[in-house]
């Protein structure tokens, strides 16, 4: 029977009902260990990618770990802040921050805030001017480097929407340090995620350092560079490369250069630690295919309808070491044929009632859930040892329907 740790998944299912995601706070744990050691000889500080599992208990076992994080919005700073990462430790990246956020950010002190443009570094220098502060800024640079990941997560290429173009870089460090309310502190690039390549990585961070090299012979000043996140994990049969291989690109790009750096790993620390549990609803013959319809849906988790992406799918009852494995699609309730999770997937047989797990899901599993089709929120699990502890409640239906307001006129 698959366990998280100490704890049958099966139990909690009895307990909680499915689906659900579960995380083992173990493996999150010995990852970021991992990465950290990795890191052991540089001067690099981990900052989470809250994107990937903004759990409160998620960001505090990493926090507690001493990492920091890396934040794209007003909601994940709170977030971060409220799990106990200390404001200097957090990083605000996005291409699209508010003035709102921005003040927000600066009140409480954040380590450093990534600028992706122009009108971004002006609107910043006026609310850090007017607060009586000097924003530290990274310019994010968009390298111009194919991450060779599926299209939908790569964002380092010259016609994405991210960063400050190579060839405008210059200019706007210029600016910057023209501009009252910024401190212009360094450099930051992310070119995608999901990478399993780490030849993109080495071109993209060379042209880094050279930019960071030219820079200061102009005498802009720069004290950092942040490399962004992206490490793949194997969801089938990549092999993604090794921390150490990792490591040693960043540890050859940045020689000598003197640069505090920053890492935003997000799916490397937690993706692997999680799980969705599912149950069949049904078993049902098609005039063609077979399908296995489960409670769990593309809003639960929507990246095999968005990315194409593969999860491994494991019955969590040990099959008959005879059983034979036969193809079947495996499919949520919700109404449209994008609701499925595997086609043709080779699979024991399965019956109506058994539990399934989809691995590799705690990272932009729960964050990017919904309600579609009015379902409810899945629930979050944390596993530790022999423990467990719901760390997202599933919501009643009573809850669900007192999020809307009726207006006077239909009262
Ligand atoms: N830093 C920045 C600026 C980012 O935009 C991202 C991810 C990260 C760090 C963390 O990347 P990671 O280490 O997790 O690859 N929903 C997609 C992934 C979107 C990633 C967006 N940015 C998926 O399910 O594959």
């Amino acid at each position: 029977m698959l366990a998280a740790e100490g704890v049958p998944l099966a139990q909690i299912a009895a307990d909680i009902g499915t689906p659900f995601y579960c995380y083992a706070s173990g493996a999150i744990e010995a990852q970021y260990r991992r990465y950290a050691e990795a890191f052991a000889d540089q001067d690099a500080r981990i900052h989470y990618a809250v994107k990937a599992n903004h759990n409160l208990a998620v960001i505090r076992t990493l926090a507690r770990l001493g990492a920091g994080a890396d934040v794209v919005s007003e909601g994940e700073l709170r977030r971060a802040l409220a799990a106990g990462v200390p404001p200097d430790r957090i990083v605000f990246s996005g291409v699209g921050k508010t003035r709102e956020e921005l003040a927000f950010a600066l009140a409480r002190g954040i380590h450093q805030i990534n600028v992706e443009s122009e009108p971004e570094l002006e609107a910043l220098s006026e609310v850090a001017s007017s607060m009586g502060l000097r924003a530290p800024v990274a310019l994010r640079v968009n390298p111009d480097v194919d991450a060779r990941t599926h299209a939908k997560i790569s964002t380092g290429k010259k016609e994405n929407k991210f960063g400050i173009d190579l060839g405008l870089v210059h200019a706007s460090a210029k600016r910057a340090a023209g501009l009252p309310g910024i401190a212009l502190e360094g450099l930051a690039v992310h070119i995608g995620s999901q990478l399993t390549d780490l030849a993109p990585y080495r071109l993209a961070f060379s042209r880094l350092a050279e930019l960071v090299r030219e820079l200061r012979a102009e005498g802009v000043g720069l004290r950092r560079l942040d490399l962004g996140g992206g490490l793949g994990i194997a969801y089938r049969d990549e092999t993604p490369p090794s921390l150490a291989d990792y490591a040693a690109i960043v540890r050859d790009a940045t020689r000598g250069l003197d640069l505090a750096l920053s890492l935003e790993p997000g799916r490397a620390l937690v993706g692997s630690a999680g799980v969705l549990v599912a149950r069949i609803i049904y078993r049902k013959a098609g005039a063609t295919r077979s399908f296995l319809v489960l409670d769990a849906a593309m809003n639960d988790l929507i990246r095999p309808a968005l990315y194409e992406a593969w999860h491994e799918i494991v019955p969590l009852a040990e099959p008959r070491p005879d059983a034979e494995s036969m193809p079947v699609d495996v499919v949520g309730p919700v109404c449209e044929s994008g609701d499925t999770f595997a086609t043709s997937r080779m699979l024991p047989p399965l019956a109506a009632g058994d539990l399934l797990a989809f691995l590799s899901a705690g990272a932009y599993g729960a964050v990017m859930s919904s309600s579609y089709n009015s379902r409810r929120l899945v629930p979050e699990v944390l596993v530790r040892g022999e423990s467990f502890a719901v760390v997202r409640p599933r919501p009643t239906f009573d809850e669900m329907l007192s999020q809307d307001a009726m207006p006077d006129w239909l009262r």
